[in-house]
């Protein structure tokens, strides 16, 4: 009796240690799938300093902290906010809810988020997630007509033409 209970405490622990690695799997998965989704979504073209001067390179602690390409136009200047700093205060679910609705001034690009799955979105939350938290907030949105502090790129923009249906 004592040596069945002894296997038996012994398979639920394999099944454990098993179970363990499959998730752990599976995350590293996603993080990696994460990473290729905000790489080729250029995410960091805007949200990490220097990545653009430096051919698509940035050191570990820089990864889309923020603030590294700023736009100033006639709706006032935006500030592409710390996503490292974004995933910490909300939930794997509230990142994609907030994205399925997100709208926001230029110059992110919120309308390619409707060819990701919610699983492509998860996957993005979990690499910005392992990067773990650095830098510091960016700076809030001045309203046009305000002082802004630089750098930013100003924006003349053209009359968009209009939609043919
Ligand atoms: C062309 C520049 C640019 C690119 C590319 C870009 N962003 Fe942004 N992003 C911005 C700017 C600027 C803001 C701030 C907008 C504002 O203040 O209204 C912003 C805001 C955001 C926000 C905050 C939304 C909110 O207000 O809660 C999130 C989240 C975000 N971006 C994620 C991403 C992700 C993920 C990608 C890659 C798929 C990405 N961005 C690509 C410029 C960019």
């Amino acid at each position: 009796m004592k040596k069945m209970f002894r296997v038996l405490a012994l398979a639920v622990l394999l099944a454990g240690v098993a179970f363990t690695a499959e998730a752990e799997t599976a995350s590293r998965k996603s993080i990696k799938h994460g990473e290729f989704l905000v790489g080729y979504g250029g995410c960091q073209d805007c949200h990490t300093p220097g990545w653009g001067e430096h051919g698509g390179q940035a050191s570990k602690d820089m990864l889309l902290t923020g603030g590294g390409i700023n736009f100033q136009g006639p709706w006032g200047t935006t500030y592409p906010p710390n996503l490292r700093l974004y995933v910490q205060k909300i939930s794997a679910q509230d990142w994609i809810r907030q994205l399925r609705n997100l709208k926001t001034r230029p110059a992110m690009p919120w309308w390619t988020f409707r060819y990701l799955s919610d699983r492509d979105l998860s996957d993005m939350y979990a690499y910005i997630h392992s990067l773990g938290p650095a830098g510091r907030p960016a700076h809030d949105f001045v309203a046009a007509g305000q002082e802004a502090p630089a750098p930013y790129l100003k924006l003349v923009l053209p009359a968009p033409p209009p939609l043919a249906h």
